[in-house]
């Protein structure tokens, strides 16, 4: 081995140590929280991947993180977006601003599916110990995604009430629709999440009075779903979630399969997302969008979610050609938007920074897909951000400088459970 090379092994090894390290820091006893500080309770797809990344080290302790996940689970079946297990004044909007009255408390709000791929995941890596957990995990899964199809997929995609449920907050892809938003009765109100980083890094304050609004809403009719459905100003279908959702009950009915469960009504769920997916379609932009339900408008945003079809296992069209020339413009890729639009901004969250988290999935539908080149430069970006930088919650795609919150516990289960695995892991 040259010296080179020596020093990467060392440098890996090290990043191997503190990737366990972080899982085992922001551990809460059964489930992890993002990180300390900005986000201190537990979040529900960074729990999946939190489960992602223990089944590397401790496969009982992953298949616990899930568990625990769906305790927060509400009697339609939804699993909501945060479960405030114990109450941190460090965090807002908390529980007493949300008013779910569930126990344990929960916002009302839910977040991208992704707990029945990681299940699949952590099951096939050992499946004789992980029989009990997915027979124990199989109902409460389709009954969230039951809940989606029912509450959520009158157009065939996925509809999000609340920007927050896409998990990409400040996406461009819901800018125009979110405008509707009546914003005049959100008051005064202190955020916490820019007293933890830069606020440059965060979304803007119009996008906070308007996510506080949307719960305001929420909350006043009892999250009570047709009532929002009714009165809400905001529903978009969200391609990032529609992909997700259709990928998960792919593996839902694979591991309804391994269980000897039917698979009929998860079938008939695909089908209705697979139809679903076609309006999505931007022929103009060469790639999926999110549309707003209340216009019938594509948003005309290349963004990350776009590039989730492969994943989804959808027709990608012309994407690659799309995905390529995204890549083309970033040293490191993914860029949460596309670097071409003028609205690419390299440090503002979901507007242009490169998600480890995003980069796993998208990675894994390519290499799946037999797009091993693209799937493996996504790996190799991945890779050097993290090693180069740490475990941050996203980077910059022009530098790779890290971004955002520090010891994030999704980064280095991805580090741990993909990166370091290869792209098809
Ligand atoms: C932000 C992200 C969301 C994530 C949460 C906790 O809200 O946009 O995707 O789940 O932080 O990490």
């Amino acid at each position: 081995m040259n010296n080179m090379a020596a020093i990467e092994t060392l440098n890996i090894d090290e990043r191997n140590r503190q990737a366990a390290e972080i899982l085992r820091t922001n551990d809460r006893g059964g489930y992890n929280i993002p990180t300390a500080g900005l986000y201190p309770y537990q979040w529900n797809w960074d729990s999946a991947f939190a489960a992602w990344g223990w089944s590397e080290i401790d496969i009982s302790r992953a298949w616990r993180e899930l568990e625990t996940l769906f305790k927060g689970q509400w009697s339609t079946g939804m699993v909501p977006h945060i479960i405030f297990h114990e109450v941190d004044e460090g965090y807002f909007p908390g529980p007493d601003v949300w008013r779910t009255h569930k126990s344990p408390q929960t916002s009302g709000i839910t977040q991208p599916p992704v707990a029945a791929t990681i299940a699949r995941k952590i099951y096939e890596k050992a499946p004789q110990s992980g029989l009990a957990s997915v027979e124990r995990l199989f109902k409460p899964m389709a009954d969230w995604h039951r809940w989606f199809i029912e509450q959520r997929c009158e157009s065939g995609a996925v509809a999000i009430t609340h920007p927050w449920e896409s998990g990409r907050d400040n996406a461009l892809d819901w800018e125009a629709a979110a405008e509707a938003i009546d914003i005049s009765n959100v008051g005064e109100y202190t955020r916490r999440d820019t007293s933890h980083v830069n606020p440059e890094m965060r979304p803007r304050k119009i996008d906070y009075d308007r996510y506080l609004a949307l719960v305001y809403l929420g909350r006043d009719v009892g999250w009570d779903e047709s009532k929002i459905r009714e009165l809400s100003p905001f529903r978009v279908a969200d391609v990032g979630m529609t992909f997700i959702l259709l990928r998960a009950c792919r593996d839902l009915a694979w591991l309804a399969d391994q269980i000897g469960q039917s698979r009929v009504e998860i079938d008939g769920w695909i089908a209705h997302l697979e139809a679903g997916c076609g309006q999505l379609w931007n022929e103009e932009l060469g790639c999926y969008d999110s549309m707003d339900l209340k216009s019938g408008k594509l948003s005309g945003t290349k963004s990350v979610a776009s590039f989730l079809c492969w994943y989804a296992g959808v027709d990608p069209r012309t994407s690659k050609t799309s995905l390529e020339q995204v890549m083309e413009l970033a040293p490191f890729s993914l860029p949460s938007l596309d670097p071409a639009s003028s609205r690419f901004d390299p440090k503002r969250y979901w507007q242009g920074p490169t998600w480890p988290v995003v980069n796993s999935i998208v990675g894994l539908g390519l290499a799946e897909k037999g797009e091993t080149e693209l799937a493996e430069r996504l790996g190799k970006d991945t890779f050097e951000m993290i090693l180069q930088t740490g475990f941050y919650e996203y980077f910059t795609p022009l530098t790779a400088a890290g971004e955002g919150g520090n010891n994030f516990t999704w980064t280095a289960a991805v580090w741990l459970a993909w990166v370091t695995k290869g792209p098809a892991s």
